[in-house]
């Protein structure tokens, strides 16, 4: 297994957070912090914050992603924003299938698919989320659901296409809860998701896709989770909201 063969992506998922004036506040404190980051650093943004994120990271090395995208280019869907639209407004990643998404807006396996699809079809990175609830960890389901999201999410993404797609492993009972999983428990889970993408694509390509952690890494627990074989960098939702915390997590990435 060797790490090096993969980049290390922080990102932040601001959820539904900051106005435009706060995004462009929030970034301009964070742009010095972050600036001799080892690791690629995005930061996804409201679709209404995607202006000013843009505007606030030119000439800095924080890239700027969205939290959901459509998977039409156009047409009657009333609320929803499309790759090409994401695209054309300098946009380069985007959170496909959070478990905030699944759980309060009925996002499935089939539309984490087809999002995916669009995304990545549309020119832009996907950072698809994969993950369990307590009840399922504790039927001992983690595995097959990992494996099962993870393969549907990628139905139909070539390997070339797979080079740009970003698996998040998040636990859902440690999202905004302050209950980390373990580095151990971290590492396993990110290990089911390269299994099941080995067992696609081969463990060449396996070894070259970033899996990040999501859920409750924090500025204290951020170095130990890092340190993972199998954990290739963070996407974190509270801590991005804070500079100095943030940024105390890209650092840790750097070791
Ligand atoms: P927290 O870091 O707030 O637990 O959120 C994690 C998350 O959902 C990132 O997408």
């Amino acid at each position: 297994m060797n790490k090096a063969k993969r980049r290390t992506v922080i990102a932040g998922n601001w959820k539904m957070n900051k106005t435009p004036s706060e995004t462009t506040a929030l970034i301009n404190e964070m742009k010095p912090l972050v600036k001799d980051a080892d690791c690629d650093v995005v930061l996804c943004v409201p679709f209404v914050d995607i202006a000013a994120a843009i505007e606030a990271s030119k000439g800095s090395n924080i890239r700027i992603g969205a939290e959901n995208v459509h998977f039409k280019e156009s047409g009657a869907y009333t609320g929803e924003v499309s790759a090409k639209m994401l695209k054309e407004c300098g946009v380069e990643y985007v959170v496909i299938g959070h478990s905030e998404r699944r759980q309060y807006f009925g996002e499935t396996d089939q539309t984490v698919n087809l999002r995916t699809l669009a995304a990545l079809n549309g020119g832009l990175k996907a950072i698809v989320c994969v993950g369990e609830t307590l009840e399922q960890r504790e039927l001992g389901y983690t595995e097959t659901l990992l494996k099962y999201q993870t393969k549907m999410a990628l139905t139909n993404v070539t390997a070339e296409q797979l080079k740009n797609v970003i698996i998040a492993y998040e636990p859902v009972w440690a999202i905004g809860t302050g209950v980390t999983a373990t580095a151990e428990q971290a590492d396993e889970g990110n290990g089911f998701v390269r299994s099941a993408i080995e067992e696609v694509y081969g463990k060449d390509v396996a070894e070259t896709v970033t899996v990040q952690y999501g859920g409750s890494m924090n500025a204290k627990n951020a170095d130990e989770l890092l340190s993972k074989v199998n954990v290739d960098g963070g996407l974190i939702g509270g801590a991005s909201l804070k500079a100095e915390d943030f940024s105390i997590i890209v650092k840790a990435a750097n070791k």
